[in-house]
């Protein structure tokens, strides 16, 4: 009921009264001024004037369903978003659940206690600067090409920053980079039996409005935001509900038919690495070679010493000047 009336609110221009809303719904005035209420300690700010009634003054800064339900137009990503203030990890949170849910159900979080990276890392996840969400599917297909997957997210999480303006570069397989340094990571986990996958879980981390303190200073050369590189506050909404539209756009053919071809050429065509001098690290073995292109399963072409090879995973370094970062 709380979420009807804020919409109300949200869809009139100047005051609802107190009258037309508990007639609306069927609840008494004491009723309606508690969900009033409810919102206010939301983070609504809701003007309340007596013989005219409610007017939304703003929204709190919370990427939950009421707050990007108007730019949402997906099909099947965010079909049901579970939203928590704080969560240890929305990747844990959305394993927990996965079984249960439709696919495309998500998870996001304002803030993540025991956010989770790549290789056993953190993720730094400070209360409302970043995005960080978690995408169930269930796709038809072998767990040998889940790793398409995480390209696919990859390329939703450049196409998002394009449409605010941000040009970005993808660290194949799993980073987003904006001028040399990353702002977002993926983090996929599966689970299968027999051949079977039962569900995948897209975890994505976004540093959206982090300042230059909010990022732990040994990473500070690495890693940035989205804030510190365009020098201004950046619409978390706006960029959320971007990010789920184009993660539909590029899941749909792939769930279909298979066809990841619009996601391969934005990894391609964006790629931080091809061309590029570059570290393969693959458990505790690191190799050095030059990465050519990505090839049609998603699996970056390296020609090491040895020869070329396709790379299914790994964690790759970029080599610069006589480091790699
Ligand atoms: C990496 O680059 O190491 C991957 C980072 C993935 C972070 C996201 S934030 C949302 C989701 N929940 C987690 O605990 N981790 C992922």
């Amino acid at each position: 009921m709380k979420h009807q009336i804020l919409f109300k609110l949200q869809e009139t221009d100047g005051f609802v009264s107190g009258g037309k809303l508990s007639k609306e719904f069927g609840l008494s005035r004491t009723a309606i001024w508690k969900h009033i209420h409810s919102l206010i300690s939301d983070g609504y700010e809701i003007e309340s004037v007596t013989n005219k009634g409610y007017r939304l003054i703003s929204s709190p800064d919370i990427i939950n369903y009421d707050e990007i339900k108007d730019e949402l137009e997906t099909k099947i990503i965010g079909r049901s978003i579970y939203h928590y203030k704080t969560i240890d990890s929305t990747n844990r949170k959305a394993k927990e659940i996965a079984s249960k849910v439709d696919e495309g159900t998500i998870v996001v979080a304002e803030e993540q206690t025991s956010g989770r990276g790549r290789l056993g890392r953190n993720w730094n996840s400070k209360m409302t600067k970043g995005i960080y969400t978690s995408i169930i599917v269930k796709p038809e297909t072998e767990p040998d090409k889940v790793a398409k997957l995480t390209l696919l997210a990859a390329a939703a999480v450049y196409q998002a920053l394009k449409d605010i303006g941000v040009e970005s570069k993808i660290k194949w397989p799993n980073d987003v980079l904006v001028n040399g340094k990353k702002v977002s990571g993926i983090l996929t986990e599966m689970n299968c039996e027999l051949g079977i996958i039962n569900y995948i879980v897209l975890g994505i981390g976004i540093n959206v409005n982090h300042n230059l303190e909010d990022i732990p200073e040994d990473i500070r050369e690495k890693a940035t935001s989205l804030k510190i590189e365009v020098g201004q506050q950046i619409d978390r909404k706006h960029l959320f509900s971007r990010l789920l539209n184009h993660l539909d756009e590029l899941y749909i053919p792939f769930e279909t038919t298979g066809d990841f071809e619009s996601a391969l050429d934005i990894c391609r065509d964006n790629s931080a690495v091809i061309g590029e001098d570059i570290m393969v690290i693959q458990g505790n073995k690191t190799r050095e070679g030059r990465a050519i292109g990505i090839n049609h399963n998603g699996e970056l072409m390296v020609h090491f010493a040895e020869g070329l090879e396709p790379v299914l995973s790994g964690e790759v370094s970029i080599r610069k000047k006589d480091r790699y970062i």
